[in-house]
């Protein structure tokens, strides 16, 4: 069976179609916005691991240690003058993952330079400036081991990384 509609009933039809899809497509967003969870921020469970004594540091020479598991190399590095988010009396040591934002390969720390290099793509990071990325194809910087020190007892110790450790969905395993 046909219909005739006119062009006015069409419009009328489809205005309320478009009212009513108009409002179950509110209605959605509504109950999207109630369903969206606050910013919940996962909080991973980072042991505490002793790297070193600072004054059992030497300046420019780094400290190889894992962190936060074994399988996970990293370095510490007094770099002698204070640098952004260095601790210990000088303020002057921080740590990365020594592992390439790239493709993974361990970097080798330049002491003169002051910089972690990638021997298999010839990425170069600083280590005094947050182990940014200075050249290369590594798309972020090194991983920063976030460190405490402790003036008591002179203890410098690993307590979170801050970045993705290559290779890793999450850093803490
Ligand atoms: S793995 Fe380091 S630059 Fe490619």
């Amino acid at each position: 069976m046909t219909q005739n509609v006119s062009r006015r009933d069409f419009f009328k039809m489809s205005g309320g179609l478009a009212a009513g899809t108009g409002a179950a497509v509110a209605g959605l967003a509504s109950t999207g916005a109630e369903a969206a969870a606050p910013n919940t921020r996962a909080t991973l469970p980072y042991p505490a691991k002793a790297v070193g004594k600072a004054g059992g540091m030497k300046v420019n020479e780094p400290v190889s240690f894992g962190y936060p598991d074994a399988s996970s190399p990293c370095q510490a590095i007094k770099m002698g003058q204070a640098v952004p988010g260095g601790v210990g009396p000088n303020q002057d040591i921080v740590a990365y993952s020594i592992l390439c934002t790239h493709q993974g390969c361990p970097t080798s720390y330049d002491s003169k330079d002051r910089c972690f290099k990638c021997p298999c793509h010839y990425s170069i990071f600083d280590a005094e400036k947050n182990g940014q990325t200075v050249c290369g194809q590594a798309p972020t910087s090194l991983p920063r081991i976030v460190l405490e020190y402790n003036a008591r007892t002179d203890t410098v110790t690993a307590v979170a990384v801050d970045g993705l450790i290559f290779g890793r969905q999450a850093n803490a395993l």
